[in-house]
């Protein structure tokens, strides 16, 4: 890198004494010397601070689904802070942007809105618990539903760490998450129907839910095989457990109604956060009425934040705009022409790559196997991919250096972008030694 990161080494030797690792999540930090510091956004571009210019696919981890700094949302949103920002008190706006997650996406009721999909996921859980009386969690490996401590469990592990297929050990994430939490939680393969089915046979009644994301939106988009989404929702009906969507990556992106609407899903709850707001923060979990409403009846929830203005602005404005424009078709023609690309690439050059994902949240994993869990992703060609996607950023394609984060798209993105992409990627391939 030398001189072409000398700000961004700067910067981060000062955040360094004041910030852990010098960023303020774990996953943005690179390295020492490589960690970018940002200077500016907008539309589908980014510029670091030492004013290299990048067409960017990580886009925030996702949120942004129209354009950085777009200016539909950021003159709705100044507008309506203008009036005030917090209150403690509901806004006409707040039941607006409710409704539109009702009409937009097909399993959901009733909405309360949170500003992260950490704080999302956590109230899902607890309602859930709260619905069955029941307290274990199965999750699947390899899946992440953010920061709280009860899914942070066999989510970046090295697979060999997750015991055996048949008898999976739930690994905590980090330092700091209390043992008895390890005894709530099952962790299975994904896509796995054998180990699910037996898995409900032993325990399914002591089962309050099962949350999983529709892909695996933290482990190379890995998909769902076909029926498996299906699957988990007819075993949790015939256990009366939770059906929980974690629809935080998938929401307002692969789909208008995310995930439920693509798979025809009909959870009993589902998550959001990210593609809601186009970068400003707000989430929301919602579902079946008759689960959604036993909240306020003992069932506890709430959050100073959780209707902060400029979030629910950005979500009116972002979702009004989904609703009324072509976004979500444009993200799909162009992120299909990208998918289609790269695959090309790397057939043409003789290197099998199994295209893993959707136009609009995508990746790849390169190697003889199609990937259908963590386990078998985690064989996949990884630190080829790191040096791939490294030289990529270094000619200013820039999704995220971790091949478990995908590649993200939004309607931002030209197909000029898209051609100059598939340009750097296929000199980059015929560069890069495998
Ligand atoms: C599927 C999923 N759930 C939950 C979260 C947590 O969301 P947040 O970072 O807003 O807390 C993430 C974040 O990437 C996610 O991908």
């Amino acid at each position: 890198m030398g001189k072409r990161n000398k700000m961004s080494q700067e910067l981060q030797t000062r955040a360094m004494e004041v910030i852990p690792l010098g960023v303020h999540s774990n996953f943005r930090y690179w390295g020492e010397g490589v960690t970018p510091y940002v200077d500016k956004a907008k539309g589908g571009y980014l510029w670091d601070v030492d004013g290299n210019k990048y067409i960017d696919y990580r886009l925030a981890f996702g949120p942004i689904i129209l354009g950085h700094a777009y200016d539909e949302v950021d003159n709705f949103v100044h507008k309506e802070i203008d009036k005030g920002s917090l209150f403690a008190m509901t806004s006409e706006l707040e039941i607006e942007v409710a409704e539109k997650i009702v009409q937009l996406c097909p399993a959901v009721d009733m909405v309360r809105f949170a500003c992260s999909g950490t704080e999302a996921t956590m109230h899902a859980i607890r309602v859930a618990r709260a619905y069955t009386g029941r307290e274990i969690v199965i999750k699947f490996e390899g899946m992440y539903h953010g920061f709280q401590d009860y899914t942070l469990f066999s989510t970046y592990a090295p697979a060999e760490a997750y015991g055996n297929i048949n008898n999976p050990i739930p690994i905590p994430a980090s330092s700091g998450i209390p043992k008895a939490l390890q005894n709530l939680i099952v962790t299975l393969p994904f896509n796995n129907f054998e180990i699910l089915d037996k898995t409900f046979k032993t325990i399914g009644y002591q089962v309050a839910a099962v949350i999983t994301e529709p892909c695996m939106g933290n482990c190379g988009a890995v998909e769902p095989v076909e029926g498996f989404l299906e699957f988990i929702q007819s075993k949790c009906q015939e256990y009366g457990a939770v059906f929980i969507l974690d629809e935080v990556k998938t929401g307002f992106r692969i789909a208008r109604g995310g995930a439920q609407e693509y798979y025809h899903l009909k959870p009993d709850l589902a998550t959001f956060a990210k593609s809601i707001g186009n970068g400003y923060p707000l989430a929301a979990f919602g579902g079946k009425k008759e689960v959604m409403s036993i909240i306020g009846h003992g069932v506890a929830q709430g959050g100073t934040y959780n209707n902060n203005k400029c979030g629910v602005a950005a979500a009116y404005a972002t979702l009004n705009c989904i609703q009324t424009q072509p976004i979500i078709e444009t993200i799909q023609k162009r992120g299909m022409r990208l998918m289609e690309g790269i695959k090309d690439i790397f057939t043409k050059a003789d290197i099998p790559v199994h295209m893993n994902g959707y136009p609009a949240m995508f990746s790849f994993a390169v190697g003889p196997v199609k990937p259908t869990n963590s386990r078998d992703w985690n064989k996949s060609e990884k630190e080829y991919y790191l040096n791939i996607i490294g030289k990529c950023i270094e000619n200013g394609v820039m999704p995220d250096l971790d091949a478990r984060e995908p590649w993200f798209l939004c309607y931002s993105h030209s197909d000029s972008d898209i051609d100059e992409t598939l340009n750097v990627m296929s000199d980059v391939i015929k560069k890069v030694k495998r």
